[in-house]
């Protein structure tokens, strides 16, 4: 008998949680657990999460011993053996803003990309860095399987923060998500799948598919991809016209740059002008997201509660959760499954720095990930890598050094951007908005007065 684990879900609240607490009930034979404790520091919006999650668990995972929710994370850290991490530092309110700004400036507005992704990093980071304190102090060797994003930024200051921790681990589901579509063009399951990536987070190519067996199916993937086009399969994301669209645009750039198979966040590095004009600002993601998943998940709770039972509800389990869970289960049980995850690079892409926070294949055991040697890559990959790296460790700098320069050459190098004086425009309305968040940032004094 496998002994079960203590879990922390940080960020109970999380429009995700629900899909995950299904994902732990499918999963339970593969990481049984004793405890599972939310936490939030939004104390009404996790009730209702918990209140509907409890009636879940009654019916379908009796063996559990404790669910419990919290809003005092001292009690929640203490002696746990996994946390799960999903923060929203300023929530969907300014994902939105981060996504608009951009935009009325012509440029890519988006959660990740180009000058959002930086407006959330710079939001993220202080947050994620007093978190990981906060649980070392009542669990220094629990693991820590973090999704809060932007993930490539997170990780970078987490490494900076915290270089000796072991078991901080940084995991994005859009490798694992991509993988579901292609499991359905091959007819097989995701776990059937062994991949080959190398990149940074949300900007990494997929160079091979093989099976178990070490059949590669790379060649029927992309000729499957070229002739019918591609798909999101994945429950959560299947019947979303955004997702449908980004996975649209996997074909695209397959028959611009055939070489590799890219991951679907490089629609906005390599096609910038184009994304940026076929967004409505009025309308961005962000709003989608409060008017579609998050109504339907907190409406669906609220059905559970009131019927005190999932009788009217029909939940499905989906990729985000289960990858999780297979990555926890084998950190916990030195099982040895190799996932997509980040690390810091030390050689594994030989002709990229050693510092990089890279995103690649790794054996997950109980010490924690043993990547695989990707070697040299291609210059265009190279190239672009780069440049995307410098931004992320810009922004990073820019926070540490509340440095005003650093984050203006970090916007001025992001493909999204690239113009100088936008970037400035972007930066300066960007400072604005997260005056209650992002550190303040000094400008350089002039030598010349
Ligand atoms: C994928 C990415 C996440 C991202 C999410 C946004 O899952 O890997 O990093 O947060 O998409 O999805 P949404 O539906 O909220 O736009
Ligand atoms: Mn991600």
């Amino acid at each position: 008998m496998k002994q079960g684990q203590r879990l922390v879900v940080v960020g109970g609240g999380s429009t995700y949680t629900i899909g995950m607490i299904m994902s732990l009930i499918e999963e339970k034979a593969h990481f049984p657990l004793r405890s599972i404790t939310f936490y939030d520091t939004d104390g009404e919006r996790q009730e209702r999460v918990a209140k509907a999650t409890e009636i879940i668990f009654r019916e379908h995972y009796p063996e559990l011993e404790l669910f419990e929710y919290t809003t005092d994370k001292e009690y929640a850290f203490r002696d746990k053996d996994f946390f799960f991490v999903q923060i929203r530092t300023g929530g969907l309110e300014m994902r939105e803003k981060d996504e608009q700004i951009p935009l009325r400036h012509g440029v890519v507005g988006q959660e990740t990309c180009g000058p959002g992704g930086m407006s959330y990093g710079m939001r993220s980071i202080g947050d994620m860095i007093d978190l990981v304190a906060d649980i070392r102090q009542g669990s220094p060797g629990g693991w820590i399987l973090n999704y809060t994003n932007p993930a490539a930024i997170v990780a970078e200051a987490l490494k900076r923060a915290y270089p000796n921790d072991k078991k901080i681990l940084n995991i994005c589901d859009m490798p694992a998500a991509i993988m579901v579509s292609y499991a359905k063009i091959l007819g097989k399951e995701i776990w059937d799948l062994v991949p080959e990536y190398f990149g940074l987070n949300h900007f990494g190519w997929f160079t091979g598919i093989y099976d178990k067996e070490g059949n590669e199916l790379t060649e029927d993937i992309k000729r499957a991809i070229l002739e019918d086009g591609f798909i999101p399969e994945d429950s959560e994301i299947a019947n979303d016209p955004s997702w449908i669209k980004t996975f649209k645009q996997v074909e695209k750039m397959l028959t611009d740059f055939p070489e590799y198979l890219p991951n679907t966040y490089l629609q906005y590095y390599l096609y910038p002008s184009d994304m940026a004009e076929k967004e409505d600002v009025e309308n961005t993601r962000a709003r989608q997201v409060i008017n579609g998943r998050q109504q339907r998940v907190f409406s669906m709770c609220d059905q559970i509660i009131a019927d005190d039972s999932l009788e009217n509800v029909h939940l499905e389990v989906d990729i985000h959760g289960c990858y999780m869970i297979r990555v926890a289960a084998s950190l916990a049980y030195n099982n040895g499954d190799i996932f997509i995850v980040m690390v810091k690079n030390d050689g594994i892409i030989a002709n990229l720095p050693d510092d990089a926070m890279v995103e690649v294949p790794a054996m997950l055991t109980n010490r924690g990930p043993k990547p695989f040697a990707v070697g040299h890559i291609p210059r265009f990959y190279k190239g672009m890598i780069e440049g995307q790296l410098a931004y992320e460790q810009l922004v990073v700098d820019a926070y540490f050094e509340n440095s005003y320069e650093k984050a203006l050459q970090a916007l001025t190098l992001n493909r999204t951007v690239v113009d100088a004086p936008v970037a400035r425009q972007i930066l300066d309305d960007l400072i604005n908005e997260n005056e209650n968040y992002w550190p303040a940032l000094k400008q350089r004094e002039t030598v010349a007065r």
